[in-house]
């Protein structure tokens, strides 16, 4: 089936109100339900899952040093709306089929806050996972400014719950960015990328695996899920219409397996001036932006003299990436920007030239180097099962970094595809990444460099959550573990890798 581009409005999320909110907390609760949305005027409306009757779900606002409780509320039904897969870890027996748990992607949380993928419930709280321990979060909001995530993570079903819509922005702000004079209001505007497939009649396409590995069982766990649609904030290739002037966008890939490599169509540039974690030590401009799954970047787009011009942001990233196909003219475009508004105001807003200083983590400083391998295996069935370290998620835990220190982990990708590896509870800093011999490693095990460190992107020199390992690459991060001990998770961000097991905990001591 294929949609007009640019026919409908780029929806913005609303921005959530609390229950009630006093000087010393914020109390919110968020429904999870089952519910139909128009994602294109060509497309019947598509049942999806969201939060609060919304797909992408409400965006939370919240003030560093804000102390936030939300109760996440699953309202939906007990069965689940796609194909699900009963061979998956988390997932046999008499497990219930609807499982959620929230995770706010790249919070410091306390662990029993965080969204422990075993910490997982049912409708109403009926059933709950070995991990769940309160229904109500707590969330410190430590951080600086920063894009912030939530979604699902409930285990071995969250690439379908986040497919079905589970997912939504959460936005820390502090009095440094209000300084910023930055384009604010309605110049700033969160923009969630992500790829679907439709069926015919508008629902939602997820594959079922073609044959069946155990008779009976329904299977749908595949290597990767690609869609053939691109939607913004849950509308299909959306059009905005913008004034000639500064615009803030927080660009977020909440794709289960996608890359995106953006740019824009008439050439210009983005001014990033942050990363996953906040703002960045100065703002860049870059011609195009790479993100991968749960990547975010936020940049500010000058619209200023190019009034009655209509721009496409395209993505020209391969799936899977990076040496899969490019896309076509459908995944390869995003969303259009008309700039068809009257200017409603002097534009007063800035590119500041300083942004925020980032402390370096001195490498010095690490008091524990890990290598870990990222595993390309076949599951016995005889389907790709990727690993981290070749360890499933069950194996005792092996990563236990004490509270307060620091460490550098050297992530050993021997497979073909780049890995967004994504650490909770902490911000890390990338300090490079090297080629080496990927074969002779799997034969000897020993890491021979083929060739020199090579730093960061630009765009990523700053606080990250997520990086990009890529194959035949040793891609070192340094970070310090706290300011909590307990449980928490590292994985792959592709969702059928997470789900299917590339997915660590490890545990924050003492
Ligand atoms: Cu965006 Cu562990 O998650
Ligand atoms: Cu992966």
């Amino acid at each position: 089936m294929r949609l007009s581009k640019f026919a409908d409005e780029l929806p913005v999320p609303p921005v959530l109100q609390p229950r009630w909110k006093d000087p010393f907390h914020t109390y919110y609760e968020v429904n999870m339900t089952e519910f139909k949305q128009s994602l294109h005027r060509e497309l019947n409306d598509t049942t999806v899952w969201g939060f609060e009757g919304s797909y992408p779900g409400p965006t939370i606002e919240a003030t560093s040093g804000e102390r936030v409780f939300i109760q996440w509320i699953n309202r939906l039904p007990d069965k689940h709306l796609l194909p699900v897969d009963r061979t998956v870890h988390g997932a046999h027996g008499n497990v219930p089929e609807v499982r959620t748990v929230v995770h706010v992607h790249g919070a410091s949380v306390e662990w029993e806050s965080d969204g422990y993928p075993e910490a997982w419930f049912t409708r109403g709280f009926q059933q709950t996972g070995p991990f769940f321990r309160k229904p109500i979060y707590r969330y410190d909001n430590t951080d600086r400014a920063c894009t912030l995530w939530y979604h699902d993570h409930a285990l071995g079903i969250t690439r379908l719950n986040v497919y079905a819509g589970l997912a939504g922005f959460y936005l820390i702000r502090d009095h440094r960015e209000r300084r910023l004079n930055l384009p604010s209001g309605k110049y700033e505007i969160p923009l969630m990328i992500q790829d679907k497939t439709f069926k015919e009649d508008g629902s939602l396409y997820y594959p079922e695996q073609p044959e069946k590995p155990v008779p009976g069982l329904e299977t749908s766990i595949v290597p990767e899920f690609f869609g053939n649609t691109i939607l913004v904030n849950g509308k299909v290739w959306p059009y905005l219409k913008v004034e000639p002037r500064k615009y803030r966008f927080r660009l977020l890939n909440a794709s289960n397996a996608r890359f995106y490599r953006l740019k824009l169509d008439s050439g210009q540039l983005f001014y990033q001036i942050g990363t996953d974690g906040g703002f960045m030590p100065h703002p860049i401009g870059v011609r195009e932006i790479t993100l991968a799954p749960a990547e975010r970047a936020d940049v500010i787009i000058d619209f200023a003299n190019l009034a009655g011009k209509k721009i496409t942001m395209t993505n020209d990233a391969p799936a899977p990436f990076p040496a899969g196909d490019p896309p076509d003219e459908h995944t390869g475009t995003v969303m259009q920007f008309r700039v068809s508004l009257p200017l409603s105001g002097v534009d007063t807003s800035v590119i500041p030239a300083v942004l925020l200083p980032l402390p370096k983590i001195n490498e010095g400083s690490a008091v524990k180097i890990r290598y870990l391998t990222l595993n390309d295996r076949q599951d016995p069935y005889g389907r790709e099962w990727m690993l981290l370290d070749n360890k499933p998620w069950d194996a005792p835990v092996t990563e236990t970094p004490k509270l307060g220190s620091t460490e550098i982990w050297c992530l050993i990708n021997l497979t073909g595809d780049t890995h967004p590896i994504h650490l909770h509870l902490i911000d890390f800093q990338i300090l490079d990444r090297r080629d080496f011999d990927a074969e002779r490693f799997k034969k000897e095990g020993v890491i021979r460099y083929t060739g020199p460190p090579i730093p960061p992107e630009p765009q990523e020199r700053g606080w990250k959550d997520t990086v990009r390992a890529n194959p035949n690459q040793v891609t070192r991060i340094i970070m310090r573990f706290g300011p909590y001990t307990g449980l928490y998770v590292w994985h792959c961000h592709i969702l059928e890798h997470e789900d299917y097991e590339m997915m660590r905990p490890y545990l924050v001591i003492r």
